[in-house]
């Protein structure tokens, strides 16, 4: 198997020096990586001088099963990998890590002139075990390792690899030293007392320290018993700060739920209520700290809202709010379009780009793009240490947590209630409100935590609404503005978890062609929490009851339906404006999907082919 330049890499990457019995620390990390997606695993530890390599093809459990049939490599030091092919079948061999010569080495991400590399090399008399990009870099290191001097060797090596790599490395002559050494792909340190790691992501190794440091493109990393020192690519040592991660070990586990996903569905409430706390001064939303005053909000002319996924239809949400109540035009564009399309966008445009994970290639580009184009950008971004926090001009970076679970909804929440405030805020900048209607707007967003308790005290009713879609082939979902919004997500939501095929529609537009697909029992859920246009998606309900269609209604406490027109009703309990109540219904309509999920036998923390992060285009 062969991916070009621009498909997705996830995998992982773990390294360990200190006194802690290093494989345990290694297969502990990987197996809280694992939610990045991988087919298979391997560990390489230094046992008395010499590397120690397992690994196998297939999940952690195989590895764990490996380990105990030939025993677990004994030391303080090593690294590991769970890989994600790109370049060669899973396989025990392609697994990670790789040997030649005098080095080890695991990495993430692809070796794009690997082919000419391994031409090279071959000519030099280097012989090749596995079909993958990676090994050639382990070979290049072997090359250029003539003086017996690891750092050069790196340097050098580098400076020939095109595409993108995080790479953790072993030298055979330096026992209890791991390097590191990264370019697009990415890898944090975790600083331990006389203990180091390294990771693909935090998780890792919170459970043994909180603090971090970032390693930065082109930056390599040598950690030993003595401690850690950090080159640039011309070997000159630099300094890098320490920072400390603000989650901890509770947050990234599932303390008592089946899955992640449900754990972080609970969390909503929380986690909303804190991203208002951080966001709200004296009643009102307040964002002059990160840059975004009034007087800028007075002198944008448009709005980009920038993004991928579930993101992007946070972005949605937005451009109903921010249109609706500060008059600006918001366009929402899927990142990989936008980076492309040669959009018109200058000084006096605010480009807002959102990400849970900050370091999607699309958005990020997007981020780039519109920087170049001398527009305000903004990020909304949920990990601190991510590229686009570090890239954007303002960032707010929403207090979720960290989110394990593939499909994201405590993020979305969290980045729907920061652009709520966004849209008050400008509206008030702008003159459209005055402050009293600030304030209560404030207030009623302030409903939404309670709102989404409500929800969740009746997830039974949603786990029936589950249990008559487990069978099903296809379903629609239909809403009118913000509830098409909602829509567009519960639609990702439950296909990326349940694997049922589902269209989103806006109410009306149903009858221009898709009504066709509209039959006997397809059931049509219907998101009508928005008053203003009730009647309206209620004759669209009309329309696809007549032809057969079992419809599930998603209402407000109280919406009247005439007889018969409802299969199933929901009800949104909430005491809030109408434009307000996406929070809760999202929390109802996520329920949905995970049930449905895990009824179906699937496991919704880790659907099949995708990735949490999506690190290239
Ligand atoms: C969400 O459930 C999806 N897994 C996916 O659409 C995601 O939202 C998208 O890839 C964007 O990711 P980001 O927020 O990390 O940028
Ligand atoms: N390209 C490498 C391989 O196929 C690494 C893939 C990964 O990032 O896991 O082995």
């Amino acid at each position: 198997m062969i991916f070009l330049k621009g498909d997705k890499i996830m995998c992982g990457i773990v390294g360990y020096i200190g006194r802690r019995d290093c494989s345990d620390v290694l297969m502990d990390g990987l197996e809280k990586l694992e939610y990045r997606g991988y087919d298979s695993a391997g560990i390489a530890v230094f046992e008395n001088g010499e590397i120690k390599t397992v690994k196998t093809r297939g999940k952690l459990k195989a590895m764990t099963e490996k380990l105990a049939r030939d025993g677990k490599p004994q030391g303080f030091c090593g690294i590991g990998h769970t890989r994600w092919a790109t370049h060669g079948e899973p396989s025990d061999v392609n697994s990670h890590p790789h040997s030649n010569g005098r080095v080890t080495i695991v990495h993430n991400g692809i070796i794009e002139n690997y082919a000419q590399l391994k031409e090279f090399l071959t000519e030099k008399g280097y012989e090749f075990k596995s079909q993958t990009d990676s090994e050639v870099v382990a070979c290049l290191l072997d090359y250029y390792y003539a003086e017996r001097n690891p750092l050069r060797a790196i340097m050098e090596t580098v400076r020939e690899l095109h595409g993108s790599f995080a790479l953790g490395i072993l030298f055979k002559d330096f026992p209890e030293r791991v390097y590191a050494v990264r370019k697009g792909s990415p890898l944090i340190v975790g600083v331990g007392d006389n203990e180091y790691f390294i990771a693909s992501d935090i998780p890792a190794f919170l459970k043994y320290t909180k603090k971090y440091i970032i390693l930065d493109d082109d930056e390599i990393l040598c950690m030993d018993t003595n401690g850690i020192e950090f080159f640039d690519v011309h070997g000159i040592t630099i300094k890098k700060e320490i920072q400390t991660a603000e989650w901890d070990v509770e947050q990234a586990q599932k303390c008592g739920y089946p899955h992640y996903m449900l754990k972080e569905i609970h969390e909503q409430p929380t986690v909303v209520r804190k991203t208002l706390d951080m966001l709200v001064k004296d009643g009102v939303p307040v964002f002059d700290e990160i840059g975004l005053t009034d007087k800028m909000l007075r002198g944008v002319s448009r709005v980009f809202v920038v993004a991928c996924g579930t993101a992007m239809h946070a972005g949605i949400i937005a451009r109903y709010a921010i249109e609706k109540l500060a008059r600006v035009p918001v366009t929402v564009e899927v990142a990989s379009e936008f980076r492309y399309m040669e959009p018109i966008v200058g000084e006096n445009d605010l480009v807002i780009v959102v990400s849970q994970s900050g370091e999607t290639a699309d958005t990020k580009a997007g981020l780039e793009l519109a920087k170049s184009r001398g527009a305000k950008t903004l990020a909304i971004v949920n990990v601190k240490y991510s590229a686009i926090a570090r890239e954007a001009d303002m960032c707010i970076h929403t207090p979720a947590g960290p989110e394990i679970a593939v499909a994201s909804t405590k993020a979305y929440s969290v980045q729907v209630a920061a652009l709520y405030l966004i849209a008050f805020r400008f509206a008030f900048a702008r003159g459209i409100i005055l402050e009293d209607e600030l304030k209560r707007l404030t207030e009623q967003l302030y409903r939404s935590p309670e709102a989404i308790e409500n929800v969740l005290k009746n997830k039974d009713e949603c786990q029936f609404i589950a249990s008559q879609l487990v069978n099903v082939e296809t379903l629609f979902f239909i809403g009118r503005g913000f509830d098409y919004a909602l829509s567009l997500e519960a639609s990702l939501k439950l296909k990326e978890i349940t694997y049922i095929h589902s269209e989103a529609y806006a109410a009306g537009e149903l009858k221009h062609g898709t009504i066709s697909l509209i039959e006997d029992n397809v059931p049509v859920i219907t998101v009508a929490t928005q008053q203003n246009v009730l009647p309206k998606t209620i004759s669209n309900m009309e329309e696809v009851k007549a032809r057969g269609a079992k419809i599930i209604a998603i209402c407000r406490k109280g919406t009247e339906f005439a007889e018969d027109t409802v299969d199933l009703r929901l009800d949104i309990d909430a005491d809030m404006d109408d434009i307000l109540v996406p929070l809760p219904t999202v929390c109802a309509l996520q329920l949905i999907a995970y049930y449905t999920s895990v009824l179906r036998g699937i496991d919704p923390d880790k659907p099949r082919n995708l990735a949490k992060s999506v690190t290239t285009e």
